[in-house]
Formats: structure tokens, sequence, C-alpha cells
């Protein structure tokens, strides 16, 4: 038998406030016709003020651990850009609340690719007997960073949170974790960015007005380097894993915009309809996309046990990976 960190359970959450493309054009140069046609999103979630990521994270994790019958982690991972502070993690509060004790608990952060990142990481404890049983999950609170009159991250960005619960199993099962790729190119660091309020800028009160506390998108060239790098990655782990395009039954991508979803799979030579696709219905919730896309795929029966599945993320930083496994039985929490 050769160990592996195997997936034992999954959850996510949205909250429960609907943004239609109808409420965004009430308020912004913009229209439902333009946001489905260059994007495919129709709505998407948005926490209420005083809702933080932690509240969030504290749903998705609390039904992850539901679904793997478990009551215990002896780690927490939260993937955020938007923790509740920028000092202390977000990780520990939710373990806390979550009842987890002294779990270990800290926050990584990549972007949109975080939640792979911090599979990886969590994969990496499991395997090294570091920890019995981590939750890994993605959340963030976009709605808390954008401009409120930036009609391109307005459009684009949900709110939500997901994650799985792993642990030691073989690495023959399914469910089991097998290579990674995970890359980086902070050369582009400036095409996805909050330019003020880290230690590069500090806020303070004589920057007030000047200063830029919020997010800020390129999106074409964002859009060109998601297509190229989440390809030549999906294709990478496939590799790796012995299986052959055809033998792909599902792309689980992180779900930024249903056009780049399609060029992917255009590239891969991956028929669209193999695409796992939420998107329309909760836009990008960033470290929580992935997780909240394979819950609603195994819940439209789009995901099933046996499929063999490609995760595949891209996101500021720039950060990129992905990951190939064989989907377990699992119900959603
Ligand atoms: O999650 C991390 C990774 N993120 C991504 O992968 C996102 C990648 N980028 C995208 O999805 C797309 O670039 C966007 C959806 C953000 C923008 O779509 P686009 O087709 O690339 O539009 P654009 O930024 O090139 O803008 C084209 C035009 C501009 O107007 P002008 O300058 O041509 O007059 C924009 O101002 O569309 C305008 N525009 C809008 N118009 C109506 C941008 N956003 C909107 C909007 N409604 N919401």
């Amino acid at each position: 038998m050769s160990p592996a960190a195997v997936v034992r359970g999954i959850g996510a959450w949205v909250p429960p406030r609907v943004v239609t493309n109808e409420e965004l054009a009430a308020e912004l140069d913009t229209s439902d016709e333009w946001i489905r046609s260059r994007t495919g999103i129709a709505r998407r979630h948005i926490a209420d003020p005083g809702t933080a990521t932690s509240d969030l994270a504290v749903e998705a994790g609390g039904r992850a651990l539901k679904s793997a019958s478990v009551d215990a982690a002896d780690c927490v991972i939260v993937a955020t850009t938007t923790p509740d502070r920028i000092c202390p993690a977000t990780a520990p509060l939710v373990a806390s609340r979550l009842g987890l004790g002294t779990a270990a608990a800290f926050d990584v952060g990549a972007v949109c690719t975080g939640f792979l990142y911090a599979l990886a990481a969590g994969a990496g404890l499991v395997t090294a007997g570091t920890a019995r049983s981590v939750l890994v999950l993605g959340a963030d609170t976009f709605s808390s960073i954008l401009d409120p009159r930036d009609r391109s991250t307005r459009a684009v960005f949900g709110d939500g949170a997901g994650g799985v619960v792993l642990s030691a199993g073989d690495a023959g099962e399914p469910g089991a974790l097998g290579h990674f790729d995970l890359a980086s190119d902070g050369t582009g660091s400036g095409l996805i960015t909050v330019p003020s309020g880290g230690s590069r800028d500090p806020i303070r009160a004589a920057s007030v007005g000047r200063a830029d506390p919020y997010f800020r998108m390129e999106g074409k060239a964002v859009f060109r380097n998601a297509v190229e790098r989440m390809a030549a990655s999906s294709l990478r782990v496939a590799k790796d894993r012995g299986w052959s395009v055809a033998g792909i039954d599902l792309l689980v991508a992180h779900q930024a915009n249903l056009r780049i979803m399609h060029a992917v799979a255009d590239q891969m030579r991956l028929p669209r309809e193999r695409c796992a696709v939420n998107v329309d219905r909760v836009g990008n919730t960033a470290a929580a996309s992935i997780p909240l896309a394979l819950v609603d795929a195994v819940e439209d029966g789009t995901l099933l046990p046996g499929h063999q599945v490609v995760l595949t993320a891209f996101g500021g930083g720039l950060t990129w990976g992905s990951c190939a496994l064989r989907w377990p039985d699992l119900v959603p929490g």
C-alpha cells in the first residue's frame, strides 16, 4: 500500500443574499446582456455588511466535517485573500468556532489559486504524518475589497466558501490526491492587486484620498494568461496520472469566466460539456470557487463516484496549479 491523502468529505456555503445583473445595472453603467455574454454570469451571492470571511468558512467547514462523518480535525487551513483582519490569520478563529480545540491553523494566500495551494499543503501534512485529519477551506468575501464604482470587477466577483476534509489512505483508492502542479510568476504581480493597505503602501491618516484600498485587475492580460496556464497545467497533471484527454470525465476549473473555461477546454481539445460550470449562479468566488463547483457538480449529478477529475486554477501572484483525482463516493454536508 502506498500512502496518500484522501478526500473524505466536502461542503460549501454561500451567503443568502443574491445580487442579479439587473440590480448591478440599476447602479452601474452595465447591462445583463453585457455581463452574460462576456462572463456567463447571471447572479452572485453577496455577504451582508458585518459578515466576514470566517463566518462563511465556519458554515462551509461544518458542512465538510459532517460530510466526512467526523467532528475533529487536527489542522485547519484557510485559503483567502480577504481575511477577517490583516492580523491574525483567519484559520485559528475558524478552528475554535468549529470546536476543534487547539488544532494547528494557518492561512494560505494565493488568491484564486489558494484552494489548490492549501489542498497541496494539507495533503503534504497528512502524508508526512504531521496531521491526521486536515480541514482545507477556500473562503472569500471579495465584496469587501471591490471598488463600488468598478463595473468590471463588481460584475464578476461573488462571496462564498467551500472545503474538504483529508485523512490518510491508499494512493489507489478514490479520492486519493496524487501529483500537484503548482507554479507562480511574480513578474505579473501588478496584474491583480490591492495597491494600498499592505507594507508597501500602508494606509495612514496622511494617505487618505491618495491610497487605493480596492482590488484592481487587468482583465484582458489576466484572461490570456489564465487560459494558457490552466490548459498547460491541466494537461500536465492528467499526463502524470497516465490519463489521455479523452479520459478526463470532468474539468473543474476556477470559475472566473465561462469564456475562459471554454477556451481552456478548446486548447486542451476537451469537449466543452466536460467543464463543470456554476459561474452563472455564483460568479467568481476566488478561493472558494473550486470546492463550490465540486459541490454543485455532485448535487446536479455531473460529477459521479469514480470519475477522473482535473482541478485547475489561476489567480493573482500570478499563481496557478492543478491536481488530478478519481472522485470518491461522497454526500456533501
Ligand atoms: O479570478 C482570478 C482570475 N481572473 C480572471 O481570470 C478574470 C479574467 N478577465 C475577465 O474575465 C474579463 O477580462 C472581464 C470580464 C473582467 C472583462 O471582460 P473583457 O471582455 O476582457 O472586457 P475589457 O476589460 O477588455 O473591457 C472592454 C470594454 C471596456 O470599454 P471600452 O474601454 O472598450 O470602452 C470596458 O470599460 O467593456 C467595458 N466594460 C464593461 N461594460 C459594461 C468592462 N466591464 C463592463 C461591464 N459592463 N460590467
